[in-house]
C-alpha cells in the first residue's frame, strides 16, 4: 500500500457488498472499456470467490476466483478510477494468491488486457501463448505457478 489511504482486502461480506463489487465492475468494464454485459455476467458469479478492497465503506476495487480443481481461474479485476496506481490491484492479486492456496490450487491462470500486462508480471505471472481478442480487447493467457 502506498500513500496515507488505508483501505481493506477481504471476501465480500455481505449481499450489499457483493452487489456494489458487481456495480464497480459494470461501470468499469461495460461504460468505461465497452465490453457487452452479456460478457461481463457470465452466469458464474455464484460459484466465485469475491475479494474487495474497501475504504470507509467505499467499494475501490473487486477481483473474482474460480477454483477449479488445483487451478484458480482469476478474473474480473476492477479498480475504481479515482483509486488507481496505488497499489490496490496488486493488493488484490497477493490476496488471491492466498485464496487459491487456501483452496488447494496449485496454479493461477488469467487472460490479461495486454496493456496491463507489467502488472501480473510484477506479481509473478508468465504469458503462455499468443494474444487473442475477447470481449473486443487484446489479451494474452497469463499463468502463475503456487508454491
Ligand atoms: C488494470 C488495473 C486493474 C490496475 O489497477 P491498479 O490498482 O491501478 O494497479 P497497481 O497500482 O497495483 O499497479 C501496479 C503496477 O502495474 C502496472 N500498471 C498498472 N496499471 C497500468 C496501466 N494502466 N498501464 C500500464 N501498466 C500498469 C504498473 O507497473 C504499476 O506500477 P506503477 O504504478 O508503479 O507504475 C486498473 O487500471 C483497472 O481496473 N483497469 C480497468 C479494468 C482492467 O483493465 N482490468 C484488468 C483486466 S486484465
Amino acid at each position: 500500500m502506498t500513500g496515507t489511504a488505508v483501505y481493506e482486502i477481504r471476501r465480500a461480506q455481505s449481499r450489499q457488498e457483493l452487489e456494489a463489487a458487481l456495480e464497480l465492475r459494470h461501470d468499469v468494464f461495460c461504460v468505461e472499456q465497452g465490453v457487452p454485459e452479456r460478457d461481463e455476467l457470465d452466469g458464474r458469479d455464484h460459484e466465485g470467490i469475491h475479494l474487495v478492497a474497501v475504504r470507509d465503506g467505499e467499494m475501490l476495487a473487486t477481483c473474482r476466483i474460480l477454483l477449479v480443481g488445483s487451478t484458480a481461474q482469476f478474473s474480473r479485476l476492477a479498480v475504481k478510477m479515482s483509486a488507481r496506481r496505488q497499489g490496490i490491484a496488486t493488493a488484490l492479486l497477493a490476496a488471491a494468491d492466498e485464496e487459491s492456496r487456501a483452496g488447494g490450487a496449485r496454479r493461477i491462470v488469467l487472460h490479461a488486457q495486454t496493456y496491463a500486462r507489467e502488472l501480473y508480471e510484477l506479481a509473478g505471472y508468465r504469458p503462455r501463448g499468443r494474444v487473442f481478442w475477447e470481449a473486443g480487447i487484446e489479451h494474452i493467457a497469463m499463468e502463475k505457478l503456487l508454491d
